[in-house]
């Protein structure tokens, strides 16, 4: 199957709805926030911390971008896991490899949405004394934020809608998309639906 032949197949799928952000608009906004975070850490000793995995897409652009001396590094985090009960609602499932003590830590994140995730990881980075702590993310959903937090760089604001692609999935999937785009709606609602209902049995 061709490159162009297998992106219709899966943008004919009963999921995507409407293109939201066009990858030529992604990669314009990302070469913006690239060339304005070369020009604020001037002369500064740089890491890059993305968080896996639906940040790593945006990440390999960005760094691009970046005419800077930098370091990467990679985390996870599981959240909303209420089955974890002695752990809290937020764990580290993949740590950093780098230490950050003294460094200029950029946080790379796809998405905030309540913003529980971010703080959780912040506070628990904070801890290891780095010189400074910023976030740039890719989409600010601020509509449903709980934890406040301070956004240094954000590509794109977002209300209500769930999206997909360039890093962005819906169980695991549509990562691999240039553009991102909509959830159909009607596909959230099946899912809300047969999730309450394997919760009252
Ligand atoms: P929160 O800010 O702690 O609520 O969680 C943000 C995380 O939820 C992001 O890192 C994404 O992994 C995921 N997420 C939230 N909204 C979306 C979306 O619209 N599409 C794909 N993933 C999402
Ligand atoms: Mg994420």
């Amino acid at each position: 199957m061709t490159e162009e032949n297998h992106q219709k197949n899966i943008k004919s799928s009963e999921i995507l709805g409407r293109i939201l952000f066009p990858g030529r608009e992604i990669q314009k906004r990302v070469r913006e926030l690239g060339n304005k975070i070369t020009h604020d850490y001037y002369g500064k000793e740089l890491i890059l911390i993305c968080i896996l995995r639906g940040a790593v897409v945006f990440l390999t652009d960005l760094i691009k971008h970046i005419d800077l001396p930098l370091s990467i590094d990679f985390m996870s985090i599981s959240s909303y896991g209420f089955n974890e009960t002695d752990s809290g609602l937020v764990k580290i499932t993949k740590d950093l490899d780098e230490n950050i003590e003294g460094k200029n830590v950029l946080i790379v994140e796809d998405i905030i949405d309540t913003g529980l995730t971010l703080s959780y990881m912040i506070r628990n980075l904070q801890l290891r004394n780095p010189a400074s702590i910023e976030i740039c993310t890719l989409i600010d959903r601020e509509v449903r934020r709980i934890a406040s937090l301070k956004i240094k760089y954000s590509a794109f604001k977002l209300e209500e809608k769930y999206v997909v692609g360039y890093g962005l999935d819906y169980k695991q999937k549509y990562r691999n998309l240039e553009s991102i785009y909509e959830l159909k709606t009607d596909t959230v609602k099946k899912d809300i639906e047969s999730l309450k209902s394997s919760l009252n049995k």
